[in-house]
Formats: C-alpha cells, structure tokens, sequence
C-alpha cells in the first residue's frame, strides 16, 4: 500500500448510456417549461442534487427556483402543489412518493420530473393509469440506487442531457457536486466510487475539477491539526492512537514527525508524500501489532477525491468534509446556506456554514457517546436504541451508522436507531451490513411495510433506510422489523 498522487487516466465516456434516453426526454419537457421548482431532500446529496439542476437549468436560460424538504410526504406535495408551478422537478426524492404525486400530474396540477434514485413506490405495471412520464432513476434500468449512483448523478445525467449544442454548454464541472452526493449518501468505499459514479468521476476527472488519488482514509485531511485528525479517527480503531491524545504525541514524536511549522498546526495536506508514507506505515505497523483485524487495516488507505478548484486547506477540497458541510447546513434547517455554498458562494454563506459545522461536529460526538454509552437492545434480528429527545431526528440516522462497530455495539445485525420527530410522531432511521445486504436484507422493504402496518410511512434504500410512525407504535413496530428482517434472511 503506498500513498501516491497518481491520477486515473483521463476519459470522456456517457455516464450511464441506459439512463441517456430517460433523461433525454426529461431535459426536453424541462426546456417546454417557463419556470420550473426544484424540490429537493435536505442532506448532502438533496442539496447537491438541487444546485447541480439550477445550474444547469440556468445554463439552460429556464428560470427556476430551489425549495428543500426533510421528508417529502402528502403534506408536503399539496404544498408544492400550491406553489403554483406548473413543472416540478423532483431530486433525491420523488421515486418513493410517485403514489402521491402521479394524481396531481393526472390531475394536471403540475408536470413532475423525476431525478431519483430510492426504491419507487410504484411502477407503471403496476398501475395502468399512471400519467407521469419523466422519471429518471437508476433502479429502473438495473443500476443498484444505494451504491452505483446517488441523487446527485441522477441530477448530473440529467444536467448532461440539459447541455446544449448551440451555445456549447459544458456541465462537466457539476461532476464536482455529484461526487460530493454520492460520498455523502455513503456511496464510496474504500476503493472508491463504482459503477455509474465512477463514470461521472472520469468527467470529472477530464474536466479539470476532479482529483483522484490514493490516500489515507482519514476523516479531515484539508483541516484537522494532524494529532487530532488521528486521535479523532474513527473508522479504523487503532489502539493506543484512536481517541488517545498523548498516544498519538508520542507516536508522532516517536517517528518524527513534526506537528507544527512556523508555529502553526500541520495539517495532513501539509505533509510531504514522504512524510504521509511514514505515519502510514507507522499506523499499520501498531494497528497490525496491536491485533486490528486485516480487513480492518487494509481500510486505513484507500481511493479519495479531491475537488481541485477548491482552496487548499478549506471543507470543500475534500469531498468527504464538503459533504459534511453540507449536512450541517440542511438538517438544522439552513438548506438554504449549503445551496449557496454548492452554488459558489465563498463568502458570507461559508462562513455561516462553518459555523453550523460545529454545532453539527458537537452534536454528532454527543450523540455517538451517549448511543456507545447506552447501548443497543437486541431482538432475535435486529439491534435498536431510542434516543427520545436526546439527538435530533435528522441526524439519528448519520449517529447509528457512525455508531456501527463502535466499541460494544455490533456490527453483524441491522441498527434501528428511534428518535422524537414531534409529539405524536417517531423517526426511525435502519442501517445494515453489506454482508446482510448480499444475503436478501432489504431495510427499504422492510421499513415501507412495518411503517404501513402502524400507520406510519417508509422507504430508502436496502442498506439504508427510515420510517415515521405514531409514536406509541414502537413496540409493535419492532416486533413486525424483526419478524420481517427474520424472513428475509
Ligand atoms: O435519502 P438518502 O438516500 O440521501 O439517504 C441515504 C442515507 O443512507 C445516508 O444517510 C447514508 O449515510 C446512508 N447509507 C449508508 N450506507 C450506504 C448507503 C447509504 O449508511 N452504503
Ligand atoms: O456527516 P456525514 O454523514 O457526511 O459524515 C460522513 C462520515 O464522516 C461519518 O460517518 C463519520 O465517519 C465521518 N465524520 C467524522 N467526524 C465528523 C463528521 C463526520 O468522523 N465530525
Ligand atoms: O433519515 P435517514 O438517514 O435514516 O434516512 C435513510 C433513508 O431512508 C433515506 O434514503 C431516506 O430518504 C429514507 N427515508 C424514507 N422515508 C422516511 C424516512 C427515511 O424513505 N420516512
Ligand atoms: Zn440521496
């Protein structure tokens, strides 16, 4: 394993030629429109989504308007409705809710276009008198929805279609955002993005905006001080370094490694190559010492992108801390301030961004403490904690996937994490293990049926998915998850 800042050869190829055409009739209702609104989902890949499509409707000389939505449900689509749009495109959302918005589209309320990638509601075998027609979404032509592609890339295939011949439009630039999506809906793994996103990388990649390289796997590589970046370190535990400060000051001193210059913090982007291979090595030779599982060691180095036109040493270099950025905009109710960011807005948004980042930052390392201090209770099939009050119901869902392989909660069940959403109403937010997912689990499945049962609703995807119910359904509600969960493996 060496560090290296090699790029991938560069290329020019279609993202996904089976999407093409469905875009393709997507992008020509989009250019009948006069004005269209935007309707996106607040996190990362929502906000992504969005800013890539009022780019390139922009681009594209239609006027158009961005509106954002934690959960897109009845409520929500009347009030759209209201908006007196006639053309609405939906991103990040909309494919789990067609039930709900094809009668509106019948009903000529409004023309819905469709740049998603949940598991839909409905097909059009399904129902027979289903009018929408542009719906742009990679489980409809086989592409896995949870790993090959995010909102963010059906937004971007949709953005490529919008590119006009006549004035040479080039929205390769917005691959930037789209990979920011994708990794914030967790789409990379340690060797990068896959399938349909690694074709966007690879325009990303020949337009200039994207770097690809082999990195450490760290959390904070463009601004956390060094020490703290691997004392901070939380997807490999190392013993001795992984929250140890004097551990990490030894271990640094022990292969000296200065941690300052000129009196200032070192960041890991400040590190020569050399330098960068040496704390490397020195991380898995005490990580392999101190008995890391293999597979666990392999995953300290792995494939990172870089949005070149970014400052060094900024949240948005990174796409990994972009993407948090972004959350902490939009699930505390400042989507408005990430889409500025996403948009280009290097001044007052960012710094307000910034600010929200540590309110997130805090939020998220409570919430993790309380959860590994807590506990999970565990069923036959599955593992769940109820945090009440205690952590906000947007972010519940980051907190129990972070919280996965933690110390004491396993890592070979499914997590159901519970949180208060209003008086009368829970949220409930699953996450499972890939291994689970190869072997039949499908927590969208599971989640849309257990939720209707109680009168809630659910959907997402087979890795990851979430539920509203009443809020004195919860016992009922588990006991159906584990049965369902039991079957399905
Ligand atoms: O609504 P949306 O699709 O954006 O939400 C995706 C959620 O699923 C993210 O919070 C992400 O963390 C989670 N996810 C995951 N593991 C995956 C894919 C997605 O935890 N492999
Ligand atoms: O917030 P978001 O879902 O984008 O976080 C993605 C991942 O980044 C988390 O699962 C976590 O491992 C890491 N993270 C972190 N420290 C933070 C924020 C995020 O380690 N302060
Ligand atoms: O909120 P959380 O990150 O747990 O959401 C996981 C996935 O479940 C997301 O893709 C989200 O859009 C989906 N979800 C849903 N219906 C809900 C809650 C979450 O489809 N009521
Ligand atoms: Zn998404």
């Amino acid at each position: 394993m060496t560090v290296s800042a090699d790029t991938v050869s560069e290329s020019d190829t279609i993202p996904v030629p089976e999407l093409e055409q469905k875009a393709t009739a997507c992008a020509k209702r989009l250019r009948a429109a006069e004005r269209v609104l935007v309707a996106s989902h607040i996190d990362a890949d929502g906000l992504t989504s969005a800013a890539i499509a009022v780019q390139a409707l922009k681009r594209a000389d239609i006027q158009c308007e961005a509106v954002f939505a934690n959960q897109l449900d009845a409520g929500e689509i009347k009030r759209i409705a209201a908006s007196k749009y006639d053309t609405v495109l939906f991103t990040d959302f909309g494919s789990g809710q067609l039930d709900i918005i094809d009668p509106y589209v019948r009903n000529g309320d409004f023309e819905a276009v469709i740049a998603d990638h949940h598991q839909p509601a409905m097909t059009h075998d399904d129902n027979p008198a289903f009018s929408l027609q542009y719906h742009l979404n990679p489980l409809l032509v086989g592409i896995d929805g949870a790993s090959q592609l995010s909102g963010a890339g059906a937004s971007y295939i949709l953005a490529q279609a919008l590119e006009s011949d006549t004035t040479e439009t080039d929205n390769r630039d917005l691959a930037a955002l789209a990979v920011v999506g994708a990794v914030g809906d967790m789409q990379s793994s340690t060797d990068g993005l896959t399938g349909a996103n690694a074709a966007i990388v690879e325009q990303g990649i020949a337009a200039g905006v994207i770097e690809e390289t082999t990195d450490i796997l760290i959390y904070g590589r463009q601004t956390r001080p060094l020490p703290k970046l691997l004392e901070y370190a939380n997807d490999v535990q190392i013993p001795g370094i992984t929250n140890n400060e004097s551990g990490v000051a030894a271990f640094l001193d022990d292969i000296d490694i200065p941690i300052r210059s000129d009196g200032e913090w070192r960041r890991w982007i400040d590190l020569t190559m050399d330098e960068r291979q040496t704390v490397v090595s020195g991380l898995l030779n005490r990580a392999i010492a101190s008995g890391v599982p293999a597979e666990q060691v392999n995953d300290l180095v792995g494939t990172t992108y870089t949005l070149t036109a970014e400052a060094p040493g900024t949240e948005l270099r990174d796409v990994s801390e972009f993407s948090t950025l972004l959350n902490a905009t939009a699930r505390y109710n400042r989507a408005d301030v990430g889409l500025a960011v996403c948009l280009g807005n290097r001044d007052a948004a960012l710094i307000e961004a910034r600010h929200l980042l540590q309110t997130h930052r805090q939020n998220l390392s409570e919430g993790l403490q309380w959860v590994t201090a807590e506990g999970t209770t565990t069923e036959s099939n599955v593992q769940w904690f109820d945090a009440g009050g205690r952590i906000r119901e947007t972010i519940v869902g980051i907190i129990a996937g972070m919280a996965v392989g933690a110390e004491g909660i396993r890592d070979d069940l499914p997590i159901l994490a519970f949180a208060e959403k209003s008086e009368t109403k829970l949220k409930v937010s699953a996450r499972g293990p890939q291994r689970l997912v190869r072997n039949g689990l499908d927590l969208s499945t599971v989640m849309q049926e257990a939720a209707s049962a109680v009168g809630g609703e659910g959907g997402g995807h087979d890795i990851a998915a979430g539920a509203t119910i009443p809020i004195n359904e919860r016992s009922t509600f588990l006991e159906i998850v584990d049965k369902t969960v039991g079957e399905q493996l």
